[in-house]
């Protein structure tokens, strides 16, 4: 009998996205696979959330590796198509903004298999994020839409996305975060990290923050300004490994440089951190969960629920400095409104959806 549901998974946030669907789904006993597509490779990025996260291995890894945006999406599409003639599906299901989403878009939609996007209807309004496009165009192909925040609800509607392909269920990366609550140790990752009391903690990942040595040379000084104020752990995502160190980045004495970090080790600490300064989407949410003031990097978010219902601002580089400094001085509001449905249970929601469609 050929599978019911294949999961397209390849980057790191895909994984927190995934798990709680695919775990959902599994108690409903539906035949699931689920595929890798390889987009990420290194331990620390991929294998580490599988163990950490109860996913089970992949079925299948189609091992692309890194590339020019070209290279990778078409590497994806070409091993997603050969698999998904083989074995059509009843279901694909592509999660976020990444690579492997779109390609995964687009190769179900060619060969007329139905495909589900959870987090659709994100927008940033930005085309100069490949993320943007990939959000784009994946929502435009997709017969049933997830959607995590009632913006993104409203952007797919004025798209002209039809209503009943739309269903409002929450956020399945919250779920992962809830549900792993108990593990995310503070004073175990403190001793671990020889970190005190009062630390900062940056993800710095962007294309338009880390590829030119202009912008990675001004980020390094907005984060140095930082660090002159507190003690900063900066887990560092590969993508700018090589353009922060030659812009001296990791040259200040507060700035300790670590390897990306495990999920349960990194929400350990951004749960213990006094600010959090990233450029990352899933970060900007976890924060808004956990209270933590977050200092986000970028002209504009594709996730306004995390200012509007959470912790999170938007700082350019000039005014970081400032804004930790004022984060650091005013006293954490108690627990403010959560953003509607982040409430653990999107998992549940989008399986039932699925039934249903199945
Ligand atoms: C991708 C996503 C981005 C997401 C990020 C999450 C796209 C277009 N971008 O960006 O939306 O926020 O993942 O982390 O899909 N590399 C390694 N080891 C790995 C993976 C990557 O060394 O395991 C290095 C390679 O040099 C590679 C570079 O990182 O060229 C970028 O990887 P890539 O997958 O192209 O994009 P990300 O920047 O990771
Ligand atoms: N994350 C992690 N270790 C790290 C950095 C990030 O476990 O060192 C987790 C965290 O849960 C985050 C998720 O990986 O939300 C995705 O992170 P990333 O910033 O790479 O992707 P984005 O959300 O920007 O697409």
């Amino acid at each position: 009998m050929s599978v019911r549901v294949l999961h397209v998974t390849g980057a790191r946030p895909n994984f927190p996205k995934a798990s709680p669907v695919v775990h959902s789904l599994r108690e409903h006993g539906v035949d699931q696979r689920l595929v890798h597509t390889g987009q990420h490779y290194d331990e620390r990025m991929s294998e580490v959330f599988f163990r950490q996260l109860g996913l089970s291995e992949p079925d299948v890894n189609l091992g692309v590796g890194s590339g020019t945006h070209a290279v990778q999406t078409g590497a994806i599409m070409r091993g997603l198509e050969r698999l998904l003639l083989h074995d059509p599906p009843r279901l694909v299901v592509v999660y976020g903004d990444v690579n492997s989403t779109l390609a995964g878009a687009l190769v179900a939609a060619k060969l007329g298999i139905p495909f589900a996007h959870v987090e659709a209807g994100l927008r940033s309004f930005n085309r100069t994020m490949p993320e943007e496009i990939n959000r784009l165009v994946t929502d435009r192909l997709a017969d049933l839409l997830f959607a995590t925040s009632p913006d993104a609800v409203a952007h797919l509607g004025s798209e002209g996305v039809p209503s009943e392909r739309i269903h409002f269920v929450g956020n399945p990366m919250i779920d992962t975060l809830l549900a792993n609550l108990d593990r995310f140790d503070v004073v175990r990752v403190r001793a671990a990290l020889r970190l005190p009391e009062r630390y900062l903690v940056a993800t710095l990942h962007r294309p338009g923050n880390v590829d030119d040595a202009g912008d990675a040379a001004e980020l390094t000084k907005a984060v140095h300004g930082a660090a002159d104020q507190l003690p900063v752990v900066m887990p560092v995502h590969p993508r700018g490994r090589a353009s922060l160190a030659a812009a001296g980045m990791f040259d200040h004495p507060r700035i300790q440089v670590v390897e990306p970090m495990g999920y349960v080790e990194f929400l350990s600490l951004v749960r213990g951190a006094a600010v959090v300064i990233t450029d990352s989407g899933g970060v900007q949410e976890e924060t808004t969960m956990l209270g933590i003031p977050c200092l986000t990097l970028r002209p504009d978010t594709e996730r306004p629920v995390t200012i509007t219902h959470g912790t999170n601002r938007l700082v350019d580089r000039a005014g970081l400095a400032a804004a930790v400094q004022a984060a650091l001085e005013t006293p954490r509001p108690t627990r403010s409104a959560t953003p509607p449905l982040w409430d653990g249970r999107a998992g549940e929601r989008i399986a039932d959806v699925i039934l249903d469609f199945l």
